[in-house]
């Protein structure tokens, strides 16, 4: 396994600002000048917010991560036989590989090919993970899976059985054109026999979802307005964060939850510079996530260029795990 990754320093906010990542100091500047404040939920991952995110997975109202888990104990074995037990393992947003180990514990001989926007995040996994599976070949890549990624595979190497895996219903933080555009450039990276494992939160009662969203301890408040505070360090901001409140609604004409933050009353701050103004009410849009029906998954993996192969659900139909195939591959014997 090898690394680098950046620490995170210590120094004033203005010092910060001209080392923070560019991409993100235009994210933020765009979109807090747009009448309609949004800025990508990819930014809520730095080191608080990747663990913010771990405790959320704890909290009793959110089902995804415990559903999808008992999906996970139940089907990777049959997972492990379709792909092949030493399969390169490719994890798009690994945050910290705790439900990989379930599928790996199926694959003993696999390469692991975790994939992560926070590289101290993904260093700390990644040392977790070694230490589980000592033989396990882990090849961590440090990057936004949405821009194309170069795998760090050996070119020498005989080609081996691909399997990208895309747990965690984070295709639901995509549009579904942009999810069909990642599904389509995945297929592209992980090659035309490849399978890939995805799992995809299901539509269901509003008020379930909404309280997945806005949990009684507050945890996710406080993952939702880790964002402002990672602007304020980060960007040398000067955000009053206490003026804002999380809030989470559905939205049933786009079918998602939308996570935003919203300023209580009439406020006024600076990012890097730069002059801002909101009103009491008016929010920063900080998060989709869509949720499906089953035949609309089959038609938006379709339209990636996957066909499915398994479809597997828990007895209440909360959540769908699925096992799809590049389309256009030659079915097994
Ligand atoms: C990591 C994108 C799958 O959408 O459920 C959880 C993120 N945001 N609570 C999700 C999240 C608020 C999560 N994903």
């Amino acid at each position: 396994m090898y690394f680098t990754a950046p620490r995170i320093d210590e120094n004033p906010p203005a010092a910060n600002a001209l080392r923070a990542d560019p991409a993100f100091r235009a994210d933020v500047l765009q979109g807090l000048a747009q009448p309609r404040k949004a800025i990508p939920a990819r930014w809520f991952y730095d080191m608080r917010g990747s663990q913010l995110f771990e405790a959320i997975t704890q909290v009793p109202e959110y089902y995804p991560t415990r559903t999808e888990t008992a999906l996970l104990k139940a089907h990777s074995g049959e997972v492990a036989e379709r792909v092949g037990a030493d399969a390169t393992v490719v994890e798009f947003g690994s945050g910290s590989s705790i439900k990989t180990r379930i599928l790996l514990g199926a694959m003993p001989r696999a390469t692991y090919v975790p994939i992560d926007i926070c590289g101290e995040f993904l260093e700390e996994a990644c040392t977790a993970l070694q230490r589980l599976f000592p033989a396990l070949r882990i090849m961590p890549v440090e990057a936004n899976f949405m821009n194309p990624v170069q795998l760090p595979l050996r070119p020498d190497e005989a080609p081996r059985a691909m399997l990208g895996f895309f747990p965690g219903s984070t295709i639901g933080n995509l549009t579904p054109e942009a999810a069909v555009d990642l599904l389509r450039s995945m297929r592209e990276t992980l090659g035309e026999s490849a399978h890939l494992l995805i799992g995809i939160d299901r539509v269901k009662e509003p008020r379930r979802l909404v309280s997945a969203y806005d949990d009684a301890q507050g945890v996710t408040a406080l993952f939702n307005l880790n964002l402002l505070q990672r602007i304020n360090r980060e960007l040398g901001g000067s955000i009053p964060v206490g003026e804002f409140r999380h809030v989470a609604r559905w939205n049933p004409t786009a079918s998602r939850i939308e996570m935003h933050l919203e300023a209580r009353r009439a406020i006024r701050f600076e990012v890097d510079g730069h002059a801002f103004r909101m009103e009491g009410g008016e929010t920063i849009h900080t998060e989709n996530c869509h949720k499906y029906r089953p035949g609309e998954m089959r038609l938006l993996l379709a339209a990636g260029g996957w066909r499915e192969l398994e479809h597997w659900t828990d007895p209440q139909g909360d959540f769908s795990l699925i096992l799809a195939q590049a389309d256009g591959a030659q079915r097994e014997p």
